[in-house]
């Protein structure tokens, strides 16, 4: 896209915000699937937040498959509505739609995971700063183990996602620099339970089952979960035996924490919708274009951070 492009679509996008109705939006929704729990519960939250602004959700489910996020876009563009939202599964790939939703003057909201598109073709994107994360989750194993030797296993979230990108290389950046913390095995786990645990028990299986794995880095709790499960059928005590450091602070993975089989997660929070439909309200009303990225907080969670009442806290919030 030339610059010329780029700004023509800026100006058009900024044009038909003016004239947008303020209540009574349709906005559709391409959700990824239903990979895990916290995908369940931005699945629930952003329902619940269109119903409470009035806003008429169209939902679409993805399967995790990248050509049915696109159909469903295609969709949304044919029916007319006044946003899109987009979870997309991976970072690439996603230029043709977004053009095609930008020549629609449909304004498009990319919800905690990014593209490597040009900025210009969405209005802005929800997230949590994914690299941060991952760092967040290493700083924490460099302080646990305090220098002694410790053989990492990793297991990753979806290929070409960009948490999954972005999680590996923040986990790097914060064991960079000391030699007694080394990654010995990391494989896709596809952000599932079933996944998480398939590759774990290989894991456990290639290093002495288990007797050489000193921790355990998950892209997501629920692969945790998974994984937790495959520890204990191996006859080792997870959370001791090994140490496991994740993301996303799901309830299934506090009660681990509370039974002392799991040790640190990173939150992070379900509740993408709101500020995107915050950001659409706006620029529906006004034109007022939001900041390209609004992030949300990335909080460390240990066992000293009242697992079991955070398990209470969390367990009817739709995960
Ligand atoms: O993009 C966010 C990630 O996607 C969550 O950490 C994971 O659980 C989900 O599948």
């Amino acid at each position: 896209m030339t610059k010329l492009t780029m700004l023509t679509t800026v100006a058009v996008l900024t044009m038909s915000a003016t004239t947008a109705l303020a209540e009574g939006e349709t906005v559709g929704f391409s959700q990824i699937g239903s990979e895990s729990g916290w995908r369940a519960a931005e699945t629930t939250l952003t329902r619940q937040q269109a119903e409470e602004r009035g806003i008429q959700l169209q939902f679409s489910d993805a399967q995790q498959r990248q050509e049915n996020q696109i159909a469903a876009i295609r969709s949304f563009i044919a029916q007319g509505v006044d946003a899109i939202l987009l979870a997309p599964v991976v970072a690439t790939g996603w230029d043709a739609v977004l053009e095609e939703a930008a020549e629609a003057e449909i304004p498009v909201v990319l919800l905690d995971r990014q593209v490597d598109s040009s900025e210009d073709l969405y209005l802005t994107a929800v997230g949590s700063n994914l690299v941060h994360e991952g760092e967040v989750a290493g700083q924490w194993l460099v302080d646990e183990v305090a220098g002694e030797e410790c053989r990492i296993v990793e297991l990753q979230g979806t290929t070409g996602s960009s948490p999954a990108i972005d999680r590996k290389t923040g986990f790097e950046n914060a064991i960079a620099g000391h030699d007694n913390l080394e990654i010995v095995r990391s494989q896709t786990g596809d952000f599932t339970r079933a996944q998480g645990k398939e590759v774990m028990e290989s894991f456990l299986q290639a290093e002495n089952g288990g007797q050489d794995i000193c921790a355990l880095y998950a892209h997501n709790d629920d692969m945790a979960v998974g994984a937790i499960q495959a520890i204990k059928e191996a006859g080792l005590k997870p959370g001791e035996d090994i140490l496991i450091v994740s993301i996303d602070a799901v309830p299934d993975y506090f009660q681990a924490m509370a039974a002392g089989e799991a040790n640190a997660t990173v939150e992070l929070t379900p509740n993408m919708a709101g500020p995107a439909f915050d950001a659409l309200e706006a620029y529906w009303a006004d034109g007022t274009m939001p900041e390209k990225f609004i992030q949300t907080e990335s909080r460390l969670y240990t066992a000293a951070d009242d697992p079991a009442g955070e398990y209470e806290r969390r367990k009817d919030l739709g995960y």
